[in-house]
């Protein structure tokens, strides 16, 4: 089929490179003339993995082209709009850059066309866009519109773009469902050739789930809002952890052998960031007030996940004393490893803090130190995580990239000014690293606790711990 991808973002780059791949052919388009003009002339304008091989093949193949936004309106029997949504001061979603595409739909395109609308978007958005295609349409246009909210996580987005649980559609014309079958199928029945395995794991093909219109664009906000709310739970549950002298780790375990709570998405840490989780939230939360429900419960999920970060800088001025002149190594920029995205990451808001109090900080992240350049440009960017180590008071780490694992900590050693790693993700194994001679803090654990502060707490739930590293000699 012929499909139009508006939008060349994680979302659409992923969107139409897929899409090729499963045998469409598809025009990408981008209003940003810069990164049009990067992508025709095969630079990749973000880091994701296995996505530059899939354009390339595609590409090479003639099933993928990045047109200009009236070219492919023009083109595609159906049309995918995945522009952005960024959040305004009020935490509504911006939608002007969905209605400028539909704007463009009803003055450019003839005949029938099927409207996709696969940005995260509000409930009744597809409403909206029927009412503008018809006022704007000039050309005799014929359309249907369908909600195809995405689910992709950047870092995995060519997995589960091709190996999804399910696909949700929402439409209320029969043709329209028909189409996004259609254009699915090789997908729902796992028939195409996958770039990523040799034999794939995932055989069985996803659920394919079809609403009407307000269900499918509730279940995206939702879906991500449920997820933000299990990270603040655990995290929550964490902070009670550090407060009785219990072990979250463990706890999660507990609870997520219950299939009920499952175990993914309750590792505790500095907080959920990303472009998604945060914006989706506080459009939720908006969608509902302005509805006239009290949904306050996403309120404190919002207001737990916004303190996580001075709850990292507590424990790291608990530690140095004093942090004014004190030289700190952030390991990990990106919100999550496997990107290069840094927008509404951890890292930002916690090397803000940092600078504020004084500290030198030298930051290493395997892909998005560019983008945090950008941002924060008193950092100091390092070249690999030893450079950021050099003379530091203090390791932290902020994003789990796998390379973290797998240190030299007999180097790391002689090259810090005082051993001292504060986990802010629980990678490691806190008798691991203090067997290496480095103090070690982590989040909600009981074993980077000193052994006598934990029988002590053991003791009386009501202590609050003042220091709760853990000094091991070599
Ligand atoms: C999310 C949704 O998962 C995806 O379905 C949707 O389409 C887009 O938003 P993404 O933002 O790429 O995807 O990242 P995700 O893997 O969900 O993680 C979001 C944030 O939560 C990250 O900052 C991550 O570090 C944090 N997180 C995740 C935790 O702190 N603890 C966890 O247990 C899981």
């Amino acid at each position: 089929m012929k499909l139009s991808v508006i939008g060349a973002g994680y979302v659409g780059l992923t969107t139409a490179a897929c899409l090729a791949q499963i045998g469409h052919d598809a025009f990408c388009s981008e209003n940003d003339a810069e990164k049009l003009s990067k992508l025709q002339n095969g630079v990749m304008p973000l880091f994701e993995p296995h996505l530059e091989g899939v354009i390339k093949a595609v590409r090479r193949a003639g099933r993928l082209c990045f047109r200009s936004t009236e070219e492919a309106i023009a083109w595609g029997d159906a049309i995918f709009i995945c522009v952005g949504t960024p959040p305004l001061a009020n935490g509504d979603a911006d939608l002007s850059a969905i209605e400028g595409v539909a704007r463009a739909i009803g003055k450019r395109a003839a005949g029938y066309r099927l409207i996709i609308e696969k940005s995260t978007v509000p409930v009744q958005t597809g409403a909206q866009l029927r009412k503008h295609l018809s006022v704007h349409s000039t050309n005799g246009l014929r359309y249907d519109v369908a909600s195809n909210p995405e689910f992709l996580r950047e870092g995995t987005s060519v997995e589960d773009f091709l190996h999804p649980d399910r696909i949700v559609i929402g439409t209320d014309s029969p043709r329209a469902s028909d189409l996004l079958r259609e254009i699915y199928e090789p997908i729902v029945k796992q028939k195409f050739t996958c770039p990523i395995h040799s034999s794939c794991p995932k055989r069985q093909g996803p659920i394919f789930l079809a609403t009407d219109t307000n269900s499918a664009e509730l279940i995206k906000h939702a879906s991500n809002s449920f997820l933000a709310m299990k990270i603040s739970f655990i995290n929550m549950v964490a902070n009670l952890c550090e407060a009785v002298g219990a072990d979250v780790t463990k706890v999660a375990q507990g609870m997520g052998l219950d299939p009920r709570i499952g175990s993914s998405f309750l590792n505790p840490g500095v907080g959920f960031g990303g472009f998604c989780f945060p914006k989706d939230l506080q459009a939720f939360i908006r969608i509902a007030e302005k509805s006239g429900c009290d949904f306050s419960l996403l309120r404190e999920v919002e207001k737990i996940n916004q303190g996580r970060i001075e709850l990292f800088v507590e424990k790291v001025r608990r530690e140095l004393w004093i942090v004014r002149g004190k030289r700190i190594a952030v390991w990990g920029l990106a919100f999550k490893p496997n990107t290069d995205d840094v927008r509404f990451a951890p890292s930002i808001s916690l090397m803000k803090a940092l600078l504020a109090d004084g500290a030198a900080v030298r930051a290493y992240d395997p892909e998005a130190t560019e983008k945090a350049r950008a941002i924060l440009p008193e950092v100091t960017y390092c070249s690999d995580p030893y450079q950021a180590a050099e003379g530091a008071d203090a390791i932290l780490l902020v994003t789990e990239w796998d390379e973290f694992r797998h240190m030299d900590w007999k180097r790391l050693r002689s090259a810090v000014e005082q051993p001292l790693v504060i986990d802010g993700r629980n990678v490691f194994n806190p008798e691991d690293i203090s067997g290496k001679g480095f103090r070690y803090v982590s989040i909600g654990r009981l074993d980077a606790l000193p052994r006598q502060l934990s029988e002590e707490k053991v003791e009386s739930s009501s202590f609050r711990a003042g220091n709760n590293a853990q000094e091991v000699t070599a």
